[in-house]
């Protein structure tokens, strides 16, 4: 019942306001996001490295509002892969992008001022160019440096548009990954698109509020998509990644990889920076390719009401810690 509440609230700049400054709120965003700035989330990169972990990193934000803030996400990247280049870790650390902050969200070129449009209709409307024209030069750094870089889903609304840039991006890097999630109606089809060699996708539930036209709305029948689709990226040609905290789904991931044969580097587990940190270093141990996906930087509202939407227990403990400021 919270969890809808929770995800409206993420949308809500009034919310944001109030959160952002409430005493309290920053010892619990610190549980979720591993730090402000390039130089924190360095020392997070190598802990993970020694404990035999991957990561792929995000540099939280969303929802921006100029072409200059789209270029600024674009930069806080590049000066990412400049820093990992620098500290040898390009082969440990993948890059996790949202292409609403790359100018996705934004209102096509093609509409003038007044909401009329003033061209033809393009075939994705919004910043899907912009959004493609940033993430470019992102994709090639990161491959320059041996890496790769994975397309976050964000609402249903924005996926013809991050699927189409997967599409034109993998011509030149292939290995270029995208995220699927279980909830929508649709992802069974993405993926039997998706299961062909090469390409990398990252399986999860799902993070924002969908209606019911759209997607699934109750843990059972999400699950139950989980795994029939984890069945066809497992029996496909592609790379799975399989993002979870789920243990059930983690089992059944292990036991999937295992009927279709699949080496121990042919499929990983990927989960949150800050959820489940044991179960994450017990998978390494076990031989697992392990991924942590680490978030950092300043624009973390959005990305925070989603890990409260996902367990309202964590509600609780926010509450505890503004009440005891
Ligand atoms: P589920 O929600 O059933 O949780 C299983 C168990 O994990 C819980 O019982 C609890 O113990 C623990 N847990 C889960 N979430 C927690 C939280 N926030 N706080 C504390 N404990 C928690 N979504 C999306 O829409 N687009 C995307 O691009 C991504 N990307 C992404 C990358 C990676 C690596 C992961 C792991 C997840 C995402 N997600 C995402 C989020 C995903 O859609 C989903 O909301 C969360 O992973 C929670 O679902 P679980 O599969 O963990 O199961």
């Amino acid at each position: 019942m919270l969890g809808p509440v929770i995800l409206a609230a993420s949308r809500s700049d009034k919310m944001r306001r109030f959160i952002s400054a409430a005493p309290g709120t920053k010892q619990v965003v610190d549980r979720f996001i591993a730090g402000e700035s390039v130089d924190q989330v360095v020392p997070v990169i190598q802990d993970a490295a020694a404990k035999g972990l991957e990561v792929t990193l995000d540099v939280v934000g969303e929802d921006i509002t100029t072409p200059e803030q789209a270029a600024a996400a674009r930069d806080a990247y590049l000066e990412l892969i400049g820093r990992l280049k620098e500290l040898g870790l390009g082969a440990r650390a993948e890059m996790s992008v949202k292409l609403s902050m790359f100018g996705q969200s934004l209102p096509s070129p093609t509409t003038a001022l007044n909401g009329e449009p003033s061209g033809p209709a393009p075939e994705f409307p919004g910043g899907h160019e912009l959004a493609l024209a940033n993430v470019r030069p992102v994709v090639e750094a990161a491959a320059a440096i041996g890496t790769t870089v994975t397309l976050d889903a964000e609402d249903h609304t924005t996926l013809d548009s991050m699927f189409a840039i997967h599409e034109e991006l993998r011509k030149d890097f292939p290995q270029t990954g995208c995220v699927i999630q279980s909830y929508l109606f649709r992802t069974e089809a993405d993926a039997r698109r998706l299961a062909a060699a090469g390409s990398r996708v990252r399986l999860v539930k799902g993070a924002y509020k969908e209606p019911a036209s759209v997607a699934y709305q109750s843990k059972p029948e999400i699950d139950k998509a989980y795994v029939r689709i984890l069945k066809t990226l497992m029996l496909g040609e592609g790379y799975p990644m399989i993002g979870s905290h789920d243990p059930r789904l983690i089992a059944i991931g292990q036991e999937l990889a295992r009927q279709a044969g699949r080496k121990l580097d042919e499929y990983e587990f990927q989960m949150l920076y800050g959820i489940r940190s044991e179960e994450h270093v017990r998978l390494a141990a076990e031989g697992h390719r392990m991924r942590v996906y680490t978030a950092y930087g300043t624009d973390w509202y959005g990305y925070f009401m989603r890990r409260l939407a996902e367990k309202p227990a964590n509600l609780l403990f926010f509450g505890r810690s503004v009440l005891t400021k």
